[in-house]
């Protein structure tokens, strides 16, 4: 009884998204929440005695994979497993979690990613077409870990799950901020853990060219100041990635964007140079030209070149953001133009685009590019991603074009996970407007990690764990959209990504610690707990200018977007004004309490820690404002929703002054406090 209706109440959950979110709901701890599940009856405790047998025909990988699956099981749960590692001796059928694969998988578009998982008490059967799905299904068999007075366990439990879109990807943009491997491993990890397939590396730019060509050695020599992964890298990145079922599609973006190649490469640009490396942030110039010969024979090599290194089938060109000026001001293109009948800009650049496209293709690769590439009667076989709209995407499939979509899910403009997470590709509501096999031409998309505003040190907090919620929106079944099970989800899948390595929990209170210049953060912390960094690229426009070398260490790169507690403290105001429990009203009073008296703490730091300065005068409106909504909270509790209007007019005043943003940074409570106000005063 109890297993059917859990039955229903998931697919319920499943067909309307609707379902109440709960600690222990129907979709677990689990992220990206799988196709399809069934609960059923007892535990499966985890032991010592514990073994794993891997039987059918998997790659290697997998042998890897059920060894780094032991580890991460014995170090959350404290075991202590025998098996060291697994190989293909340990195939016993009677052991208690048996691994069933049909064929070795490859780590290429449209491989078979599906696993079926049965937990009962005595035993977990993980069986997959091919190895890539028993990783996911090892992936989903740590998430469902959970703890009891007994011990830890895993529920019982039936899923059958696959992925809705093939293409999950993660950009990482190594030129702009150089990412040594350290970052890239531990991001592959957080990929893995959440089931992303692509890590897109964004290996040029006018700021850096990362990457080792013995062909040009001038490009990484002269355009990465030292900051470069070798060739060696890049292999072992590669071998890292496939391990866990991750492809690695390179991108060089061309003709724009393209500073740091012509620093050792002048010959390639469209005006004479000298160049020296970027270190600024925004739309350059410098454009290669597309009417030399030489351009072509130069990026051929190189192509060929790189198109060896990366064995993946699709290989990624840029294309994106040529603002055609260096075109314009030079005679000769201007000339060529003419001579040659292109019209315009796009022209010139769609012509580029088709030599470049007949490169890749003799050297056995698909071209991807961003949005602009999309010219009129480019060859069918290209890939669109979809950066400046969604309509782009629906206009490259309805044109034939596989395509995907970044288009929302542009990480780097630090905001709330769930914007992303409600960013559908393929919404019911677009449906309508494609065909089936259109509809097929969307691969999925990828979150994009730009890295003109973060460093080593802050990259892990941009990406995870908003990340994961777009990781299930391209994984799980459209219907799966319930935004407060998603954010309960997600508190738990960013502790179980810290747990692989990323950074993005423990470098918070490290960099409030550097802030404080030594002191105490306990006023600190509470402090930044409750703003975020100001969104979208308004960072650039509120008179910083910030160069490649500037300090990515104050408070702006310290807060994090999506901040936790001022998100849960909006959500409990909400509560307040509906429905005030004693609960609801202790918590919110503690809240507003615990502000109101940090700023003397925090300004006692800020004395002995200059670089703080930027936030004095906002800590001091924080206090202000949670002082005025402890006013209304204390007016309601006497059942009084009839402050005056002078109150009303006053409070607003100084709510509107705590919305001026500092320190690039801005108070996210504010809401919640104006809804107290307004309940208090009869709005
Ligand atoms: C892009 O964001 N310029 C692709």
């Amino acid at each position: 009884m109890r297993k059917f209706l859990l039955l229903i109440l998931f697919s319920l959950y499943l067909f309307t998204g609707c379902a109440q979110s709960t600690t222990t709901g129907p979709t677990l701890n689990l992220m990206p929440v799988p196709g399809q599940l069934t609960m059923q009856d007892g535990k499966f405790r985890i032991a010592d005695s514990f073994k794993l047998a891997v039987t059918g025909q998997p790659h290697q990988r997998l042998f890897k994979g059920a060894t780094r699956f032991l580890r991460r099981l014995d170090d959350k749960t404290g075991s202590f497993l025998t098996q060291n590692q697994i190989t293909s001796a340990d195939n016993d059928a009677n052991a208690p979690l048996v691994i069933n694969v049909k064929r070795p998988g490859k780590v290429m578009l449209h491989e078979d990613e599906s696993y079926t998982l049965t937990v009962s008490p005595q035993k977990v059967n993980l069986t997959a077409e091919t190895d890539l799905g028993a990783l996911h299904g090892l992936e989903t068999l740590l998430q469902l870990v959970e703890a009891d007075e007994t011990g830890y366990y895993m529920p019982a439990i039936h899923i059958t799950d696959k992925p809705r879109f093939p293409w999950r990807g993660l950009l990482m943009d190594v030129g702009r901020h150089f990412m040594p491997m350290e970052v890239i491993k531990r991001n592959l990890d957080g990929m893995a853990a959440v089931k992303m397939n692509v890590l897109h590396l964004h290996l040029s730019e006018d700021q850096g060219f990362p990457i080792e060509s013995k062909v040009f050695p001038k490009l990484h020599q002269l355009g990465s100041n030292g900051n470069y992964f070798t060739q060696e890298e890049i292999k072992a990145i590669i071998k890292y990635a496939d391990d866990r079922g991750i492809r690695v599609v390179p991108e060089f973006d061309m003709p724009g964007h393209a500073t740091a190649w012509f620093v050792g490469h002048p010959e390639l640009a469209s005006a004479p140079g000298p160049y020296t490396i970027e270190r600024r942030w925004g739309i350059m110039d410098p454009v290669m030209d597309p009417t030399k010969e030489t351009t072509y024979k130069f990026l051929d090599a190189f192509l060929k070149e790189m198109t060896a290194l990366f064995p993946d089938a699709y290989f990624h060109i840029g294309g994106d953001e040529n603002n055609g000026k260096q075109w314009k001001a030079n005679a000769q293109i201007q000339a060529y133009m003419k001579t040659n009948n292109i019209k315009n800009q796009e022209e010139l650049h769609a012509m580029f685009n088709e030599r470049i496209l007949k490169i890749l293709t003799k050297y056995g690769k698909k071209m991807v590019g961003w949005d602009e590439i999309l010219q009129p009667g480019i060859t069918k076989s290209i890939v669109i991603q979809s950066w400046r709209g969604k309509k782009y995407l629906y206009e490259a499939v309805s044109k034939g074009y596989q395509a995907m979509l970044s288009n929302g899910y542009y990480i780097d403009l630090v905001q709330n996970t769930e914007q992303h997470y409600l960013n559908d590709p393929l919404p019911e509501e677009n449906q309508k407007q494609l065909t089936p096999e259109q509809q097929k031409l969307i691969l999925g998309g990828e979150a994009t990690m730009w890295s003109e505003l973060v460093t080593p040190e802050t990259v892990d907090s941009r990406v995870w764990p908003r990340t994961a919620a777009i990781a299930e929106r391209l994984w799980s079944p459209g219907s799966v959209k319930d935004v407060a099970d998603m954010y309960r989800r997600l508190d738990r899948v960013s502790l179980e990504l810290e747990y692989v390595g990323l950074t993005h929990e423990k470098n918070y209170p490290m960099m409030l610690r550097r802030l404080a210049n030594g002191q105490d953060i306990t006023a600190l912390k509470t402090f930044t707990d409750v703003i975020e960094p100001i969104k979208e690229y308004t960072r650039h426009q509120q008179g910083t200018t910030y160069y490649a070398y500037s300090p990515y260490t104050l408070i702006a790169d310290a807060a994090r977007p999506d901040a936790k507690v001022a998100r849960n403290f909006r959500n409990l105001a909400k509560e307040f004004v509906t429905n005030p429990t004693p609960k609801v009203t202790n918590e919110i009073t503690y809240w507003l309490n615990l502000w109101q008296n940090n700023h003397a703490g925090l300004q006692a730091i800020i004395r002995q820690a200059p670089a703080l300065k930027e936030i004095e005068t906002l800590s001091a409106d924080l206090a202000k404002v949670s002082q005025i909504g402890l006013e209304a909270v204390n007016a309601l509790k006497a059942n009084k929703a009839n402050l005056s209007e002078e109150w009303y007019n006053s409070s607003i005043a100084t709510m509107q002054a705590a919305k001026k943003q500092r320190g690039k940074t801005e108070l996210v409570v504010l809401p919640g406090i104006e809804a107290l106000i307004k309940k208090a005063a009869g709005k």
